[in-house]
């Protein structure tokens, strides 16, 4: 039995009522502020089969409970709210929300978590299917994810699929698409034994010895390597674990949008508040104040000195005990605020007379982007058809389902920072700078992350922590709140656009024209890089002779915005697929057959004069499309038909959207290295930089080292992302890990292949086998065993290392925007069909086909995880994700797909080998998003008649729309807008 000390603990701090403005009352909420008083009583219950006994605050949460008194890690905290699913448990064999649910009203229940077997050993059951599925990415729903399953099936023998989605529909996950969770749940439903039941036997299986010349590994859908703690709730994240002892950080935010402050007497708030160790002020910060992405746009302070630029920006940080950090109210602390006007949006902005939100950009203009290549005006006077727009999207949230978290200490003369991170070091620069010390003096040791999807790039809890435990001397630690998640870390850069496509009589484009602005908010982030990309990619994946692509970044008083899994080329794609629909239309030409003939195919060049002589397989994914395609249309049209004339309302169209994307940073040096060592005990070493943060890199970087240096993956250990142990691998963002890191790991492999062949003087076809600390190298006829235990070692017991590093052949851009910015480029073709109620102006994504150029899938269930959980943040895009500082900072209000609104998904994986691409891999990160947005507006605008040139979709948009605009046949159709100017006829279809 488990019997816990008595220590009654206030339960978290919740997400409090949001209130629906910029400037907003304090984000910080407090058990006293809510009336509650933390009081001790001994609670009984089972979890997972076994008595325990707890003495706690019978108010506190049960996930708290399982978590802080019992160690049960494995049940998470997404947003303490019951919005996300991400804390479920079995109560009594029903789910149920941890987060929601007091410990007392556990009180002679059976818990069942994910640490437990399950009844019947049905969690089990679902680990190895989820495993042999790849259903779990990040990992962090995914303890939720499995008990609404174990709910489903011990309720339910044979669940339709309806029935499995009703269950697990409580549960959000960000990454996955959901697609692949209930494939794993079906099958254990349908008694049939997940191919490799159990993963890790499978990767264990005979594959110590490498046939010569083959690449067994690459190809193969092995199950994640960091999969089995994912689906057993071992995986730890940045809220579960700290060092015994750590001291609680709590930062106080900015209620209001534009201000300046003044501070009180903060020591006599110390003084008088048990527990509390210290405040935390700008003057703490001992190095620079200031963090940021680039070194001449580090504008963002760690903590605000007198003046603010964003609600949600931190302006204190308290450090103590938890109950005193969290009961002390941010009305307590002695702020004094001037509030000012904020600038919203970029109109206002760029206006004549605007104040500048950082002084040395008088204009608000962070950064611009530019490309231009041939005549545009004297090409535009000659087309034959002629589609302008202005295009809007929304601020949009990552929504990753673990908050922001970790802990810092002092480890000698260094610094240590774990947290979730897609960065490490760059966290390490930017805290060693926070510090004024040399990076060498800080470590960054990574811990799972669930997910990130370009939101954890930035900095986020890292340098302050470090400034705690320095100032402390003691270990400190943070969890956001899901409402500080939302207000302070950055997201998709809201656009404004303006576009103009022309095209001949045959549909081939002569010209395009972008102008887009791009709201960056409050600091500088990645803003930059977006107004770079943007020129590049904005006409298409298609052949344009001339274009003029501009982009600009522009300061408000919002959010900041950074890096969002696309840099503005999603909210381009919207644009530029847009109007080829458009011109499709005026020239009574069909879809598909406007961009199969626009394609960019290999030997074309772009519009930066980078000639794509190596892989380019949009034309191949659009090829893959059209029988589904010619059906698709086909299908509608009868359903409306009958629709009709039954007098429905309901409507089907069908839309088609294609995108390229650069691997890597755009015209800059990207390196990475990876390094394989072997141990005098044959261990293999994996030292592995690149961090997973659900996208499989560790598993695909491991298969291609292992197959290059041709011993199985079950061979090595691994060390990823650790900044003492690792070499710098860049960051995990821009679809570069496979790529980039891909060819790192792969030279790596080789590196140790040639230093063993070279021991035996084998020639290079020998195959390896290890057993134990016999290492024998086979080469044709002859054989010979070396034993590495005889071997010399250095200090670690290594004897041989293998080291890789590569940078993607990319050239700086020059003013005109020409250059060859990317090693390789992603394509993709996808098409939506949508079903929209013409009187309520909802719209249901019904299916996705999609065709991606990976050119090689390294492990094709993992690609297919990513297409899969890009489409559901594209289909989130278009249709329902709009972030309103002060107004959806939450899980409730702001809305992410669930596994309701998941369209069926059919994917065509083209492999159009990239001959610089590790085994000819290229990135799909990035590509899994862009395309869905375009194709689903199209399939809107298909079935009703308008033209979308606004996101999200929401119904209220759609429903006025829909009153502008009668529903119209296919070849019939009325001009009506959503949020834009101006429209053409939409396509006629079956003209090729
Ligand atoms: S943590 Fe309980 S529902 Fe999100
Ligand atoms: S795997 Fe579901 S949120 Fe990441």
């Amino acid at each position: 039995m488990l019997d816990k000390e008595v220590g009654g603990r206030a339960p978290r701090a919740k997400d409090g009522g949001q209130t629906p403005r910029v400037d907003g009352p304090p984000l910080a909420d407090t058990p006293e502020a809510r009336g509650l008083t933390p009081t001790s009583t001994t609670i009984r219950f089972t979890v997972n089969g076994e008595p325990v006994a707890v003495s706690t605050d019978p108010f506190a949460s049960l996930a708290n409970t399982l978590r802080d008194r019992l160690g049960l890690t494995g049940t998470k905290i997404g947003c303490d709210a019951g919005d996300c699913g991400a804390c479920t448990v079995l109560i009594d064999g029903r789910q149920a929300c941890a987060c929601l649910t007091s410990t007392g009203q556990a009180e002679g229940a059976e818990i069942c978590t994910v640490e437990g077997s399950g009844p019947d050993g049905l969690t089990e059951r679902l680990r190895r299917a989820f495993l042999a599925h790849g259903a779990a990415q990040c990992g962090i729903c995914t303890p939720g994810m499995l008990m609404a399953a174990v709910d489903c099936l011990s309720r339910t023998q044979a669940p339709t699929r309806a029935e499995v989605e009703d269950a697990l529909g409580g549960v959000l996950c960000r990454c996955t698409g959901y697609i692949k969770i209930v494939e794993a749940v079906l099958e254990v439903a349908g008694g049939v034994r997940p191919c490799g039941s159990d993963p890790r036997a499978q990767q264990r299986s005979e594959r110590g010895v490498r046939p010569a010349g083959s690449d067994p590994f690459v190809g193969a859908r092995l199950a994640r390597v960091d999969g089995w703690a994912k689906v057993t709730g071992a995986d730890k994240f940045g809220a579960d674990e700290a060092p015994d002892g750590a001291l609680h950080m709590r930062v106080v935010r900015s209620p209001h949008a534009r201000a300046t402050f003044a501070l009180g007497d903060l020591d006599a708030v110390v003084a008088r508040t048990p527990g509390l160790a210290a405040i935390l002020t700008h003057r703490d910060i001992p190095g620079e104040n200031s963090f940021g992405v680039f070194a001449h746009t580090r504008d963002q302070p760690v903590l605000a000195e007198c003046h603010v630029r964003f609600r949600g920006e931190a302006v204190l940080a308290l450090v103590g005990t938890r109950e005193a950090v969290e009961a002390l109210s941010d009305a307590d602390l002695p702020v004094t605020w001037t509030v000012e006007t904020p600038l919203i949006g970029v109109e206002t902005a760029v206006a004549p007379g605007a104040p500048a939100v950082h002084a040395g950009k008088p204009d608000n203009v962070l950064a611009q982007g530019f490309l231009q290549c041939g005549d545009v005006d004297a090409a535009r006077p000659a087309a034959a058809a002629i589609a302008e727009g202005r295009f809007e999207t929304a601020f949009v949230e990552h929504a990753y389902i673990e908050p922001e978290a970790g802990y810092a200490q002092l480890c000698g003369d260094k610094v240590e920072v774990a947290c979730c991170t897609q960065a490490p070091y760059m966290d390490r620069e930017e805290t060693a700078r926070v510090l004024g010390v040399e990076p060498a003096k800080v470590r960054i040791k990574p811990t799972a992350c669930g997910g990130g999807f370009g939101g954890k790039l930035d900095v986020s809890v890292q340098p302050l922590l470090a400034v705690a435990a320095q100032v402390t001397g003691k270990p400190v630690r943070i969890v956001y709140t899901r409402t500080e998640s939302m207000a302070s870390t950055t997201k998709r850069h809201p656009a404004k656009l303006w576009a103009r496509a022309c095209a001949d009589a045959q549909g081939r484009l002569v010209s395009y024209e972008l102008e887009g602005d791009f709201n960056t908010g409050a600091y500088a982030s990645w803003g930059p890089t977006v107004a770079g990309r943007v020129p590049v990619h904005g006409s298409g994946p298609y052949k344009v002779p001339n274009v003029r692509n501009r982009a600009r970044a522009i300061y408000t008083n919002e959010t900041p915005a950074g890096a969002f899994r696309g840099f503005g080329v999603p909210q381009a794609a919207i644009a530029h697929e847009t109007l080829l629909d458009d011109l499709a239309g005026q020239l009574s030409l069909d879809r598909w057959h406007i961009r199969r003939i626009n394609a960019i195919g290999n030997g074309d060049t772009t519009p930066s004069g980078q000639r794509i002589d190596h892989s380019a397989g949009l034309p191949q994914c659009l090829d893959s499309l059209k029988a589904d395609w010619d059906a698709a249309l086909h299908r509608v049209a009868a359903f409306n038909d009958s629709c009709e004339s039954a007098g429905g309302r309901r409507r089907r169209g069908v839309g088609i959207g294609c995108m390229w994307y650069g691997c890597g940073n755009t015209s800059v040096a990207n390196p990475s290295t990876m390094r394989v060592t072997l141990g005098r005990d044959g261990r293999l070493t994996f030292y592995n930089g690149a961090v997973d943060i659900g996208q499989g890199s560790s598993t695909v970087l491991l298969q291609i080292a292992a197959d290059a240096l041709g011993l199985a993956p079950e061979r090595f250990d691994m060390v990823v992302g650790d900044t003492d142990l690792t070499f710098d691998a860049g960051k995990t963002s821009a679809s570069r890990q496979t790529y980039v890191s891909g060819n790192a790991a792969r030279l790596a492999g080789a590196d140790l292949r040639a230093k063993i062949l070279m021991l035996a003087n084998a020639g290079s076809n020998a195959a390896l086998s290890l057993d134990g600390t016999r290492l024998t190298i086979a080469d044709g006829e002859a054989s010979r065993t070396v034993d590495l235990a005889t071997l010399p070692a250095d200090a670690q017991g290594m004897v041989l290392e293998g080291l890789g590093t590569w940078d993607p052949p990319a050239t700086a851009l020059d003013a005109h925007g020409q250059g060859s910015p990317y090693g390789t480029y992603g394509f993709a073709a996808q098409m939506a069909e949508v079903e929209v109620d013409m009187r309520l102006g909802t719209v249901k994504v019904l299916s996705i086909v999609a065709a991606h150029d990976v050119g090689r899938a390294v492990n094709p269930a993992l690609t297919e995880g990513q297409i899969h959980g890009g489409i559901a943040q594209g289909l989130g895009l278009a249709l329902m994700e709009e972030y309103l500082p002060g107004r959806t900072e939450n899980l409730h209000d702001y809305l992410i797909p669930t596994v309701g609104d998941m369209p069926d998904i059919k994917i065509h994986l083209i492999e159009d080998a990239e001959p610089t691409g590790p085994f000819g891999a290229k990135g799909v990160g990035e590509p899994a998003l862009i395309a869905t947005p375009p194709a689903i507006l199209g399939a809107i605008r298909h079935a009703t008649g308008v033209t979308v040139r606004q996101v999200p979709v929401l119904p209220h948009r759609l429903w006025a729309a829909l009153r502008g605009a009668r529903p119209l046949a296919q070849t019939d159709r009325q001009k009506s807008d959503v949020g834009g100017e101006g429209s053409d006829p939409a396509p006629r279809e079956g003209a090729s």
